[in-house]
């Protein structure tokens, strides 16, 4: 079931369209990737469906709530982590979180609980008291992320949840993200990094100059670029040619690259299924296989596959 469904939504800011007719549909439970590049429209579909902008064109239905007509319906429903956090209006984060919790409706005793724990979860019990000005940014941003965890939101946006964050800090926050799911919230996640986007969705949507470009699960979208995926092959001997006429009629395959006699690089579809298959056919011919390895296509190769462009250039290129 739809949680949330965008339809004909649109953000205009003069001459630049920011969000361009986007139709989409969340499911209830899933966490969602919102991927692109920089500029591609991520935190103004977050903003807008957060209720925080106004849409120029479309609307959205949040839970059962029109962003438009109910905007203080949708809010109940929702968390939101910003892209830039702006803590400045209390002074440490310990205050933060406490104002949190205490907006969030929580009682005394359950914040006082809840605030320490998940301060120690961010690793930011022993920078409690510190004042938010002094903090760095992957301080301010671990703040950020603390406030969906303590209002723990039947809809959750988490906008970059990770940039900024160091390498341990990366994997907490994204085993919190995803107990926060196992937890029953429906998370929103927009980011540019796809390999957080790939472990942490369970579907994707690519967005590039405020246009939804593709939207699947990750594997799916992996298995649709054609001869996306790459197995390498060393044989102790050279290969003869009826094996490899043999290797080119499979319909996975999609092309041979000869490297040495004795070294194939084989570019194909579905890997899973054919390398059986493949093995099978060396060994009928008396052709032992020293090694084989496989790689399978990265989000990044889909990204390029559906825009023409690696995700740096991309970047390079937004308005
Ligand atoms: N308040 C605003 N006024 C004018 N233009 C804006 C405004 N907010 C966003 N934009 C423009 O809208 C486009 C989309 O921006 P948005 O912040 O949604 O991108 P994003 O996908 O979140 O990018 P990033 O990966 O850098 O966070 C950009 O070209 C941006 O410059
Ligand atoms: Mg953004």
């Amino acid at each position: 079931m739809a949680v949330i469904r965008t339809i004909d939504l649109t953000k205009r800011f003069k001459d630049l369209v920011a969000v361009d007719h986007l139709n989409l549909d969340i499911e209830e439970g899933e966490i969602f990737g919102l991927l692109g590049p920089n500029g591609a429209g991520k935190t103004t579909t977050v903003l807008m469906l957060s209720t925080v902008i106004k849409p120029t064109g479309g609307t959205a239905v949040v839970g059962e709530y029109d962003i438009g007509k109910s905007p203080d319906d949708v809010r109940k429903l929702i968390g939101i982590c910003f892209q830039e956090p702006k803590l400045l209006w209390v002074s440490t984060p310990w205050d933060v979180l406490n104002w949190h919790a205490k907006v969030c409706g929580l009682s005394t005793q359950e914040r006082k609980k809840r605030v320490k724990q998940v301060l120690e979860d961010v690793n930011m019990w022993e920078h409690r008291r510190k004042n938010v000005h002094g903090l760095s940014g992957g301080m301010r941003k671990r703040v950020e992320i603390a406030k969906i965890l303590i209002q723990r939101p039947k809809i959750a946006f988490i906008d970059e949840p990770t940039a900024q964050i160091d390498v341990v800090g990366k994997h907490k926050i994204w085993n919190m993200i995803q107990e926060l799911r196992e937890e029953g919230t429906t998370i929103i996640l927009a980011t540019n990094e796809l390999h957080e986007a790939d472990i942490l969705s369970d579907r994707v949507g690519i967005m590039h100059k405020g246009k939804l470009l593709i939207c699947d699960t990750p594997k799916t979208l992996k298995d649709s670029i054609l001869g996306g995926d790459l197995v390498e092959i060393r044989l102790e001997k050279e290969a003869t040619q009826d094996a490899f006429d043999e290797l080119k009629s499979f319909h996975e395959v999609v092309d041979v690259v000869t490297v040495k006699p004795t070294n194939l690089k084989v570019h194909l579809n579905k890997v899973e299924e054919i390398v059986p298959k493949i093995m099978e056919l060396f060994m009928k011919r008396n052709l032992p296989v020293t090694s084989i390895s496989m790689s399978e296509p990265s989000l990044d190769d889909v990204f390029v596959h559906y825009t023409g462009l690696t995700i740096e250039e991309a970047q390079r290129k937004s308005p």
